[in-house]
């Protein structure tokens, strides 16, 4: 309504209605290499369009006269309430997606004013520290990529704990980089030529690994970097990994049944099914065609899911099909390219509005009413 009343005096928006635009914006907003690995994905990139064409193939079935001019989107997570089941995905070295450098304290005030939670990255730009001072009444997680170093790991999470972050994804699958034309191509050292470091370079456990301190010899710490950056994990090693912390876990990357239920074993406090957006593996699953087998061996344990999100129907979909809460990765990321902190906000608040309308015009007022019989068509 904003929008159409502020047309009605002639003022029309700067920033873009459509994804589409959206992205050929920040395509001419960043340099190459971040560009290059912002937009790019694993392989030739069919996993990536797989994942957003996934979603035409659901449709939402209209029911009418349901009394839905009164919509509730809020969830409970974790013992949370949350003002909508939104979520900003780990992004690592965003920061260099904002002219300043510092994008992912931007992501945090716009977590700030959208009530829209962070995933911070293990990869932040900025230390973990600085990024959750920024994000007000807006409870944040931290992602964990978990180092080979036990005690490194240990460290990162105490400290996530203490800076008050509310709970821990830990991510499966990039203990090593996939195979990435566009990076390659760019010689994108991972993650972005070493600007990824702040969260290990404030470390003391990390710090102690090194004969210099990182601004005397950064190229060793870097190596260093390098050398312990990915645990490939075993379900062995879950029990470790529970007995961390007492915040939520969330397992990053889970797409097969079996999976699940050996996270739900574990403890776990939800499972997240994601490709990781297409960037690690070209496999060639849609992350939404993974999500009901997910949610079905869940069997009541929370589903988070991204991958491929691209408009609020998007959202819808991905809730009426189970699940509790949906991210999004590049939408965000390119918000902050092109308008910065409020690019951002502009991202989010437009993909909650679509959801919104669609969840009004359609007749689905709660997410509940998304997840009854029927609501769903496979085309
Ligand atoms: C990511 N993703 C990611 N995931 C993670 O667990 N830790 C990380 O540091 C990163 N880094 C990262 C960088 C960039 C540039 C992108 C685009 C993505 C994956 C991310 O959390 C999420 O799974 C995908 O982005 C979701 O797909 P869409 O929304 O980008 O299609």
């Amino acid at each position: 309504n904003e929008i159409y009343f502020e047309g009605l005096f002639g003022v029309l928006p700067s920033m873009p209605m459509t994804h589409a635009e959206l992205e050929a914006r920040a395509r001419a907003a960043l340099p190459a290499p971040v560009l290059s690995y912002v937009a790019g994905g694993a392989g030739d990139e069919f996993t990536q369009r797989a994942n957003v064409s996934a979603f035409e193939r659901w449709g939402l079935v209209p029911r009418m006269m349901v009394g839905a001019d009164r919509r509730d989107m809020s969830v409970d997570l974790f013992g949370l309430r949350l003002p909508s089941p939104l979520f900003m995905a780990p992004v690592g070295v965003i920061g260099l997606c904002a002219q300043d450098g510092h994008g992912d304290l931007a992501t945090a005030r716009a977590a700030r004013r959208t009530g829209v939670p962070m995933v911070a990255s293990t990869l932040t730009v900025d230390p973990m520290e600085q990024v959750a001072a920024e994000f007000g009444d807006t409870p944040g997680f931290f992602q964990l990529y978990t180092p080979k170093d036990r005690a490194l790991a240990e460290s990162l999470v105490h400290r996530a704990e203490a800076a008050g972050f509310r709970g821990i994804v830990v991510t499966l699958d990039t203990w090593v980089t996939g195979w990435r034309p566009r990076d390659l191509a760019a010689s994108n050292f991972p993650q972005l030529r070493g600007h990824c470091l702040a969260n290990y370079t404030s470390d003391p456990v990390f710090r102690a690994r090194l004969a210099k301190a990182p601004q005397e010899d950064p190229r060793a710490a870097v190596l260093e970097w390098v050398q312990v950056f990915g645990n490939p994990l075993t379900w062995d090693d879950l029990p470790w990994l529970r007995s961390l912390t007492d915040l939520p876990i969330i397992l990053k990357g889970i797409c097969h049944p079996e999976d699940v239920r050996r996270a739900r074993d574990g403890g776990v406090d939800a499972v997240y099914c994601s490709n990781h957006g297409g960037r690690q593996a070209n496999g060639g699953l849609a992350a939404l065609d993974a999500l009901p087998g997910v949610v079905a061996a869940a069997d009541g344990l929370p589903v988070l899911f991204d991958s491929g999100v691209r408009s609020g129907a998007d959202v819808v979909k991905a809730l009426a099909l189970g699940a509790a809460a949906v991210g999004v990765g590049r939408p965000y990321a390119y918000g902050l390219a092109v308008g910065g902190e409020d690019g951002i906000v502009h991202v989010l608040r437009s993909l909650l509005a679509e959801a919104d309308l669609i969840m009004a015009v359609d007749g689905y007022p709660t997410l509940a009413d998304l997840r009854t019989e029927g609501a769903l068509h496979r085309n």
